[in-house]
C-alpha cells in the first residue's frame, strides 16, 4: 500500500484552508488520505500563535508525537502554519521528531520536502513570498472530498499591515499582499463547477483587498481592484449563490461596499466585524483606528444599507491597562449594537508584540471576572435575538449532522447555526421555518424538500463542527484534514 498523511490543524479558517491545500498537493503526489493518524506515515501539524494557549499546543502535541514516530519506521513528522513562519528551524533544533518545517508562504514545498525528509534530509523553508502565484494552490482534489460541502473558502488577501499591538498576526502572515481578481474567479468558477454554492472569501483584512494596489495606481498591474467590484465580479459567477467574507477591519468599509449590502442579493446579511473594545482609550494603545462612536456609526451604516443584518464581533478583556471603566465602555458597545454573537478572549500577551512589553498588566483574577460578565451579556443578546427569529422562513446550507440523532445542522444566511430533522444530505439547501430558539442555534422544520447538491465526488463523514472558525482567528477547536474527518 502506498504512503498515507494525516493533516491536523489548529487557528483560523486560512489555516484550514492551507492544510486543504496542502492535502491536494500531497494527493497529487501520489500520497493517500489517512483516516486517523494512527494510520498515517506522514503527520503535519499545522499550527496557530495567536495566543498562548493556541501555541502550548504544538508542544503538547510533539511530546507525544515522538511515540507515534517510534511506532513505524519511517514515519515523517513536519510543522506549518504561524509557529512555524515565525521559529524556522528553531523546531528542528529543540525537537529531533520533526523532520521538516515550512512558512505559510512555502505550501507548494511540502511535497518536496516530504520527499527529501523521506531520505533524511531535515529542512526548514519560512522565506516570504511577494509572489501573488503562491495563492494559485488547488483546494480540490478527486481523491479528497470536501471538509464543508456545498461551501469553500477562497483566499482573496494575505497578510496584515495593521500592527494591533497586540496581535501576531503581522509577524506570521506578512505584509498585505492581494490576489488578482481573474486568478480568485477562476478559483470560484472551478468551485462552482464542483457543486459549491457559498462562497466565504478569507484575509485578515479581507475588506482592504486591492487598497494598496488601488492607492498607488497599481491596480490595473496588479489585476485587483475594490472589495466591492470583487464582490460584483463573483456573484456574477453562475452556480453561486451566496457570499459571505471574514474578517472584515472596520477601517476600511468605503461607501461601495456598505451598499453591496442592501444591493448584492448574493451578499449574506452577516457581517463579522471584529471591535476588540469599546473603550477609545484601549483602542488607542491597542492601535485600533477608530472610536467606539465611529464603531457604533459603521453599525448603523450598515444597517440603513440592510435593516436585518447580523454583526457578530470579536472582543478583548483584560488588555494592558484597562480600567473597569473601560470594561464597562466594552459592555455598552455590545448593548448598544446588540451584537448577535461574539467571540470574547483574554488578553494573551504574544512575544514580539508591542504590548507584550506594556507593564501595566491586568490581575488574571479579574481578567476572568470580565470576560465571564461579557459572555454573561453576550448570551443573553444572542438568545434575543434567537427568539426574534421564531416563525421566520430560512434557508440552510446544510454541513452535517446536527446535534441529536435524526438531527442535521447547517447555516442560514445570517451565519446562524440551525438543527433540523431531515433527512438531507450535507450541501443542499433547504427552506425552513425557525420554530424554536437556544442560546447557540435555531430549530427549524423543513417547508419545501430540498434542491440536491451535485459534488465532483460523494462525501463521507462530513465535520459537524466544520465552521467553528468563522472568523479569521475565532476557531481555535483542532479541526484535521485528513480528507474529510474533523474528529
Ligand atoms: N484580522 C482580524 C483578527 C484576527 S485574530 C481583525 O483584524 O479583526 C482573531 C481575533 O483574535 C482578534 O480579533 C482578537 O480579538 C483575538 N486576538 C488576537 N490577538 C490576541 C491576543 N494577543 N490576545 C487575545 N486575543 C487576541
Ligand atoms: Fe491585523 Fe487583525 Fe491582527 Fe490587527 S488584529 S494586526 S488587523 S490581523
Ligand atoms: Fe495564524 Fe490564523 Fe492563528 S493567521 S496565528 S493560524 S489565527
Amino acid at each position: 500500500m502506498g504512503r498515507s498523511f494525516y493533516i491536523r490543524t489548529y487557528g483560523c479558517q486560512m489555516n484550514a484552508l492551507d492544510s486543504q491545500k496542502v492535502a491536494a498537493l500531497l494527493c497529487s503526489a501520489g500520497y493517500g488520505v489517512a483516516e486517523q493518524s494512527e494510520d498515517a506515515d506522514l503527520l503535519i501539524v499545522n499550527t496557530c500563535s495567536i495566543r498562548d494557549k493556541a501555541e502550548q499546543r504544538l508542544y503538547s502535541d510533539l511530546g507525544r508525537l515522538r511515540a507515534w514516530k517510534r511506532e513505524r519506521p519511517g514515519r515523517v513528522i513536519g510543522v506549518a502554519g504561524c509557529v512555524a513562519q515565525q521559529e524556522g528551524d528553531a523546531i528542528l533544533r529543540r525537537f529531533a521528531a520533526v523532520d521538516f518545517v515550512y512558512g505559510t508562504h512555502n505550501l507548494r514545498l511540502v511535497p518536496a520536502l516530504v520527499a527529501a525528509a523521506e531520505q533524511g534530509e531535515r529542512s526548514a523553508r519560512t522565506a516570504e513570498s511577494r509572489d501573488p502565484g503562491r495563492f494559485d494552490v488547488p483546494q480540490l482534489h478527486p481523491d479528497l472530498p470536501s471538509a464543508t460541502p456545498g461551501r469553500a473558502f477562497v483566499t482573496v488577501m494575505e497578510g496584515c499591515d495593521m500592527f494591533c499591538t497586540f496581535c501576531i498576526v503581522p509577524r506570521t502572515r506578512g505584509r498585505e499582499i492581494s490576489r488578482p481578481a481573474a486568478a480568485i474567479e477562476a478559483e470560484v468558477r472551478e468551485l462552482a463547477a464542483a457543486g459549491v454554492r457559498e462562497i466565504a472569501l478569507l484575509g485578515q483584512t479581507v475588506n482592504a483587498y486591492g487598497r494598496h494596489d488601488l492607492r498607488r495606481g497599481h491596480a490595473e498591474m496588479a489585476g485587483t481592484e475594490s472589495f466591492a467590484a470583487l464582490i460584483g465580479r463573483l456573484a456574477a459567477v453562475p452556480g453561486i449563490e451566496r457570499i459571505r467574507y471574514t474578517s472584515p477591519h472596520p477601517s476600511f468599509f468605503d461607501a461601495a461596499l456598505v451598499r453591496a449590502h442592501g444591493e448584492e442579493d448574493k451578499l449574506c446579511p452577516h457581517v463579522h466585524l471584529p471591535a476588540q473594545s469599546g473603550s477609545d482609550a484601549v483602542l488607542e494603545r491597542m492601535r485600533r483606528p477608530y472610536t467606539a462612536t465611529e464603531y457604533r456609526a459603521l453599525c448603523d451604516r450598515l444597517r440603513v444599507a440592510r435593516p436585518d443584518l447580523a454583526i457578530t464581533t470579536d472582543l478583548i478583556v483584560g488588555f494592558p491597562g484597562e480600567t473597569d471603566a473601560d470594561f464597562r465602555a466594552t459592555l455598552a458597545l455590545v448593548r448598544d449594537v446588540a451584537f448577535c454573537d461574539a467571540y470574547t478572549f483574554k488578553y494573551s500577551p504574544r512575544p514580539g508584540t508591542r504590548a507584550a512589553e506594556f507593564d501595566d498588566a491586568v490581575a488574571p483574577e479579574v481578567a476572568q471576572a470580565r470576560l465571564e460578565e461579557l459572555q454573561d451579556l453576550q448570551r443573553s443578546l444572542t438568545l434575543a435575538a434567537h427568539r426574534r427569529r421564531i416563525g421566520e422562513e430560512t434557508q440552510v446550507l446544510v454541513e452535517g449532522t446536527g446535534r441529536h440523532a435524526g438531527q442535521v445542522s447547517g447555516r442560514d444566511p445570517y451565519h446562524r447555526v440551525v438543527n433540523l430533522a431531515a433527512e438531507v444530505e450535507p450541501g443542499e439547501l433547504i427552506r425552513v421555518r425557525v420554530v424554536e430558539a437556544t442560546p447557540h442555534s435555531l430549530i427549524g422544520e423543513p417547508l419545501a424538500p430540498p434542491r440536491p447538491f451535485a459534488p465532483a465526488k460523494s462525501v463521507k463523514n462530513p465535520p459537524s463542527q466544520a465552521d467553528e472558525g468563522q472568523c479569521l482567528g475565532a476557531g481555535f477547536s483542532p479541526s484535521t484534514i485528513n480528507a474529510t474527518s474533523a474528529s
